[in-house]
């Protein structure tokens, strides 16, 4: 374990890597890089590096875990034994157990649970290296990965942590500032700024409180635009990849932009959905002039009354 530092912002303002008190580490976010989970999100906040799985809504197991009126949301935590400086005892304990507890909260009052009576949620997250902030980042990823998933909600979260160092309030803690630091809050926000999430460690003022709360919304605001651009950059792209996997023709006849009589935009190459109409389906509509003469004649023979005729006789 590192030392304590002998102060933690210089003369200058700045921490010991160089950000300001109110700034967040950087972000790099990656979406839908799982096959086999319906959403998943690879995440690296500072030198945190999450991965978030989605599975759902799908069958509950056990199944007295059920619920008849909506789906219920199940929230794993798991650190992995390499993922922090002394190797740690695999499997759960008080403190995943605690994490995954908060988080879980922190989503279901956002999602549609509704939508999906005796059905499971399941978002799992692994930490492969930990840097402080831990729960916060896996959050950001969980809901990356729950939009991946499809999974309906009213928004998404973002979440953050503020902390006291030297006497001052710091955004989004790192390690040693976490260690050291006299006090760590972080909190989880939704799009439209409800808090789904607050804990606290150590003191804060009144003040400090109110004025730590303000800076860590910010810092999820921020938050919130990264996952949204992710989220759109990650759908342009599968967008592009879409097009570009299509049968030549088609692509060129979709992006036809003015189609003319000897070049029609709907072509025998776009597969039928059902919607398209060819020029043999339209003529047999036109009622043949022989038929109506026939029927016009003799209304009461069956043996020549459409389809139509014979079904409203039945009825
Ligand atoms: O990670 P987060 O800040 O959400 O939770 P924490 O309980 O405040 O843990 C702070 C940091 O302590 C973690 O991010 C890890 O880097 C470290 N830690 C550790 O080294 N060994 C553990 N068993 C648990 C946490």
């Amino acid at each position: 374990m590192s030392e304590k530092p002998e102060k933690f912002i210089d003369e200058n303002g700045l921490r010991l890597d160089g950000r300001k008190i109110d700034q967040i580490r950087d972000i790099k976010i990656e979406i839908g890089i799982l096959n086999r989970a319906d959403g998943s999100c690879y995440l690296e906040f500072g030198n945190n590096k999450i991965m978030a799985a989605v599975y759902g809504p799908r069958e509950v197991h056990p199944r007295h875990q059920q619920k008849a009126t909506k789906a219920i949301v199940r929230y794993k935590y798991n650190m992995a034994s390499f993922s922090v400086e002394d190797r740690k005892r695999p499997g759960p304990d008080r403190r995943s157990i605690e994490v995954s507890k908060v988080s879980r909260e922190a989503f279901e009052k956002e999602i549609f649970t509704e939508l999906y009576p005796k059905s499971a949620i399941d978002i799992f997250i692994e930490i492969l290296q930990a840097d402080a902030g831990t729960r916060t980042a896996a959050i950001n990823a969980a809901s990356l990965a729950l939009a991946d998933a499809g999974i309906p909600m009213r928004g998404l979260i973002s979440s953050c942590a503020v902390g006291k160092v030297d006497d001052t309030l710091i955004l989004d803690l790192n390690k040693d500032e976490d260690n050291y630091g006299q006090a760590d809050m972080p909190i989880a926000m939704s799009t439209d700024g409800k808090i789904t999430l607050l804990q606290m460690d150590g003191h804060l003022t009144q003040e400090e409180f109110k004025k730590g709360l303000e800076m860590a919304q910010q810092g999820c605001r921020e938050i919130y635009e990264l996952q949204r651009k992710a989220l759109i950059d990650h759908y342009n792209n599968t967008q592009k990849e879409i097009i570009q996997d299509a049968p030549v023709e088609s692509v060129k006849d979709i992006s036809t932009e003015s189609a003319t009589e000897e070049d029609p935009v709907i072509s025998d190459d776009v597969p039928d959905n059902g919607n398209t109409v060819n020029d043999d389906e339209i003529k047999e509509d036109i009622p043949d002039e022989k038929e109506e003469v026939i029927l016009d004649e003799d209304e009461d023979n069956p043996a020549i009354v459409s389809d139509e005729t014979e079904d409203d006789t039945l009825e």
